[in-house]
């Protein structure tokens, strides 16, 4: 029979540290230096809570404000001077730097005709959803994809991607990024391509980085005439929901939601936090207790917890950019129908 001795024998004689200690506030004070905290105690914020609670605000931000602000950028900015013609949706909580969402920040960017953005790679994962655009592209690992008005086009992470422009008016689109969840996991890198632009790219039309906007319309008008959109779970509360099927995006589901002229959804709340992206139609959403009227080009913030509440004025269709995927994921994910 083999009998271990404990590794170190010291651990068996008479501890001085914390050997005079009689009482919980001593305890407390003994351990000050060790870059330690009791768990008992009660802590600001909360280790845990009853519910999900975001730190973020609902928020809105209208296009009629952002379009031509980012006309103005295309006036006073050059491309030599901004990399991306952008703004950043900063979330209007006290502190916050640039986040949307907890997990993703978002952007309107505008791009003139006969401008390139030069090309780079990065950590986070990112999309871009085409508000208006006749013959803007983006150029991903030395493909060439067009970005028509509707057009979702993908730029995965460690992704080379540059924007280019070949028509006559200036093009808008609004890009989400996962940079919020990456900076908290620290796996940040990003990196200039060494020739500044990758020649020679090769057009593509058909392509895991590209959902055309006639293919997502196809795509949800088989889901209304197959009977299948409205037997979907999502249907009461965002109507026909078609899911895009973006494997190279770990972590931000894409969905598109139609509703019809006059369709008013159930109140729900969900674990997890979204980004709307209205690209036809208005309506309203209600977000905590908050009531956003909301039409084409706006985007609306909805954070973890919120009660959430949608209708359409008019028939409209709205992309959905959500961590949703990611709380699937962590087994995190529930979804719960409110009266
Ligand atoms: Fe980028």
């Amino acid at each position: 029979m083999i009998y271990f001795e404990p590794i170190n024998k010291t651990f068996n004689a008479e501890p001085a540290f914390c050997a005079e200690v009689d009482s919980v506030d001593d305890l407390i004070a003994a351990i000050a230096g060790e870059d330690c905290v009791p768990g008992w105690i009660d802590h600001q914020p909360p280790l845990m809570r009853g519910s999900p609670q975001s730190a973020l605000k609902p928020a809105h931000w209208r296009y009629d404000r952002m379009r031509p602000a980012l006309i103005a950028a295309g006036r006073v900015i050059g491309t030599d001077q901004a990399e991306r013609r952008n703004f950043i949706l900063r979330n209007p909580v006290a502190g916050n730097q640039f986040a949307t969402t907890r997990t993703l920040v978002g952007a309107y960017q505008s791009i003139l005709p006969g401008e390139r953005a030069r090309s780079h790679k990065h950590a986070p994962h990112a999309l871009r959803v085409i508000l208006e655009s006749r013959g803007s592209y983006s150029v991903v690992n030395g493909m060439k994809h067009p970005m028509e008005t509707g057009d979702i086009v993908l730029t995965p992470g460690d992704h080379w991607h540059g924007h280019g422009h070949e028509g006559e008016a200036q093009a808008f689109w609004f890009d989400c990024l996962d940079i919020p969840l990456v900076q908290m996991l620290e796996p940040m890198a990003a990196q200039e391509h060494p020739d500044g632009w990758e020649e020679g790219s090769v057009e593509c039309h058909d392509s895991e980085m590209r959902f055309a906007w006639k293919d997502t319309q196809a795509r949800l008008d088989a889901l209304d005439a197959s009977g299948a959109a409205v037997a979907d779970i999502e249907y009461p509360l965002f109507g026909t929901t078609y899911t895009l099927d973006a494997p190279v995006m770990p972590t931000i589901a894409i969905k598109v939601h139609r509703m019809m002229a006059g369709w008013q959804g159930l109140p729900y709340r969900h674990n997890a936090s979204s980004i709307y992206v209205v690209l036809q139609g208005q309506g309203c959403s209600e977000i905590g207790d908050q009531v956003f009227e909301w039409k084409f080009g706006d985007v609306l913030a909805a954070p973890m917890g919120e009660r959430l509440r949608h209708r359409a004025d008019q028939a409209a269709i709205v992309v959905e950019l959500t961590d949703e995927k990611l709380m699937r994921y962590c087994h995190f994910y529930q979804c719960q129908q409110l009266s």
